[in-house]
């Protein structure tokens, strides 16, 4: 409800204040410190400048003769003030900017960590323009009002020292500062109340005009083709409206208040100048306290201002705070276990699937979550390889996620060598396998950053074994700039069948014990898409064919060659697999080799026979662009 918002708004806007000073405690009072130093000076000046002109120029006027000395005090008294008002200002200044800058920082490293805790299921209900705004335009807008909150809190002192200091001068004086004072506050309240709605509704808005033009780059190609470009500009102006009549609506009620805030200290000035006149006449204060009071209502009316900024900015900083919070306070990440897997000896590990049953979390959370997954259980032996095959939508990616414990099952469990995944550390879990995904992605950065990934202990070396064994070297070496050339953003300077061996070799660099490929050679030649999985499992110099030596076979770099969970399509792929298992609406139909499951199960056959004709057609009508002469031992032998 709007109204409950903003009458809210006060106490949780100072709420997130207190937060922020909890946070920074040190800084804050370097600019507080600053701040009260500045309101005192502001207050000590007034006295001197009536000092002045009753001491000074009052008499100068009247003589026409000033003493030598007090003139060099006063402008001694003048200078030492300002100097203490430079170093007020400098303190609060810097106090502050350092604050607001080291808080923002911290809250989006915060917000852009939480992204990466949460589970995917939360990242399949947020839009990627509402995560990029949280990150930016919320953290941002949340601690807004820390800039000008040194200064207003500074601003408050000096208040209360203007109207004990009035007090001592003359109470009818102090009576028009207790009226001008609690008036520009109120006055700032309700400014703050109204703003309030419109400044959550602006911060919504500027998230959904970034989700949409989010959308529109990232969807240019599907936008482009089916020649949708005008209304997606139209479906982008409309909301882009929104949010300027929504910004518009925030300015015209700046400048309602703006210039009230700005009038009352000089309607307090102007109150000062006739009351003061009254009791000069009636000799209750002199010429220098007159001046003074005045003086001090003319330089009081630009630090109020800064009450003024703080109270304006809260509605726009609760609302960025809220939609922060919900980042930070979202639940569902993975605990993670404390049990590591870590042989002496790097040995391919076993990957096993006990009874797991598993669904997506439904969008909305009443409507009830189908099924994906129901009695999968499968073994991955050390060493061996076993295909995934399923029509399109079977779940053979959702086992690939939960393999790698992207998900976890509603029931049964995954492990690995024995050891529930649900128990190991991430750190162990990321050792131990990796997942070359359906749709690849390369970061925009070198070659050798989107394989090494700073992971420690993958130099050159590395990244080169790792190229060699996805095939990736010949045309890693053929770039301007080899390992140094920079890929572009998702990798558009490389066609899709390089990009997929780039993250091939990503997961290879880290030697994992288990490798997990979903369909992550679909844009590859099938013969090298072959060449590569006969390189994985087999030792150079050694017939892939040859069984026996697949088990305890060193792979590249003197390491240990990997179990693999191949999602496959192709024959000559499913041909180099031990097992095979096929798979129809998320259960396991039918194991076996690949000859066995042809020979039984009819659609299985018509599955691998379909896809092979297309495969056939496509390759008479294009010959693949690169083609990695083949090996002398990686000839595959494809029954039937
Ligand atoms: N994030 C998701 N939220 C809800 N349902 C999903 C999600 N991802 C997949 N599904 C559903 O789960 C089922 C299995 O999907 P999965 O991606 O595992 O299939 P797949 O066998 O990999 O298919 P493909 O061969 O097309 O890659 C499908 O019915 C799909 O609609
Ligand atoms: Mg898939």
């Amino acid at each position: 409800m709007a109204s409950g918002t903003s009458r809210d708004v006060l106490g949780s806007g100072l709420r997130v204040l207190g937060r922020a000073i909890r946070e920074q405690p040190r800084i804050f009072a370097v600019a507080v410190t600053g701040s009260v130093l500045f309101g005192l000076m502001v207050i000590a000046s007034a006295y001197v400048v009536g000092a002045v002109v009753g001491k000074v120029v009052v008499p100068a006027v009247a003589r026409g003769s000033v003493a030598g000395g007090t003139l060099a005090l006063a402008a001694a008294a003048l200078f030492g003030i300002s100097v203490l008002r430079v170093v007020g200002i400098f303190g609060r200044r810097l106090g502050a900017g350092y604050m607001q800058y080291r808080l923002q920082a911290a809250y989006r490293r915060r917000v852009t960590r939480r992204y990466l805790e949460l589970p995917l299921a939360w990242h399949h209900r947020n839009a990627t323009g509402t995560l990029l705004s949280n990150a930016n335009s919320d953290v941002e807008a949340a601690w807004y009002p820390i800039a000008p909150l040194p200064f207003a809190v500074g601003t408050l002192v000096m208040l209360v020292g203007a109207v004990v200091s009035l007090f001592l001068t003359d109470w009818a004086l102090a009576l028009v500062g207790l009226a001008v004072f609690p008036a520009l506050f109120a006055l700032n309240v309700v400014y703050s109340r109204r703003m309030a709605p419109r400044q959550a509704r602006a911060q919504r808005l500027r998230a959904e005009v970034s989700g949409i033009a989010h959308e529109s780059f990232d969807g240019a190609l599907v936008v482009k083709t089916m020649g949708r470009e005008a209304q997606e500009t139209d479906r982008f102006a409309a909301r882009a409206g929104e949010l300027r009549d929504a910004l518009i609506a925030v300015g015209r009620l700046r400048g309602v208040f703006d210039p009230m805030l700005e009038t009352l200290p000089s309607l307090g000035t102007l109150a000062v100048l006739v009351v003061g006149a009254v009791r000069l006449r009636q000799g209750a204060i002199s010429v220098t306290e007159l001046v003074s009071v005045a003086f001090l209502f003319t330089v009081l009316a630009f630090p109020v201002r800064a009450i003024g900024w703080v109270l304006a900015e809260l509605p726009r900083s609760v609302a960025g705070w809220d939609r922060v919070r919900r980042v930070l306070d979202a639940t569902g990440e993975m605990p993670y276990g404390t049990r590591t897997l870590d042989p002496a000896t790097p040995t391919p590990a076993t990957l096993a699937f006990h009874d797991v049953h598993f669904g997506y979390e439904p969008a909305e959370a009443h409507l009830p979550g189908t099924e994906v997954l129901g009695e999968v259980s499968f073994t991955v032996p050390a060493g061996r390889t076993v295909a995934l095959v399923g029509p399109t939508g079977a779940g053979k990616s959702t086992i690939a996620s939960l393999a790698v414990r992207l998900v976890d099952p509603r029931a049964g469990t995954v492990t690995v060598d024995g050891v529930d995944v649900r128990e190991l550390t991430a750190a162990s879990l990321t050792s131990t396998v990796a997942l070359v995904a359906q749709v690849p992605f390369v970061f925009d950065d070198t070659v050798r950053a989107n394989i090494s990934l700073d992971r420690p202990g993958i130099g050159d070396d590395e990244v080169w074994a790792a190229l060699r064994l996805a095939e990736a070297d010949g045309f890693v070496a053929a770039l301007p700039d080899g390992l140094d050339t920079m890929v572009g953003e998702r990798g558009t300077s490389l066609s899709g069948g390089q990009r997929q061996r780039l993250t091939l070799a990503r997961a290879l660099a880290g030697r994992p014990r288990l490798l997990v490929l979903d369909d992550a050679t679909s844009a590859v030649d099938p013969r090298v898409e072959a060449a590569i999985l006969a390189g994985l499992r087999a030792p150079a110099g050694r017939t892939s064919a040859d069984p026996e030596h697949r088990s305890a076979a060193p792979g590249p770099g003197g390491g240990a060659a990997a179990s693999i969970l191949v999602v496959a399509y192709r024959r000559a792929t499913i041909a180099l697999a031990d097992e095979v298992i096929y798979l129809e609406h998320g259960r396991v139909l039918a194991r076996g080799t690949h000859a066995e499951l042809l020979a039984t199960v009819p659609g299985y056959a018509d599955l691998v026979t379909a896809y092979e004709q297309a495969e056939q057609e496509r390759e008479q009508q294009h010959t693949y662009d690169e083609v990695t002469p083949l090996t002398s031992g990686l000839e595959i032998e494809v029954d039937r």
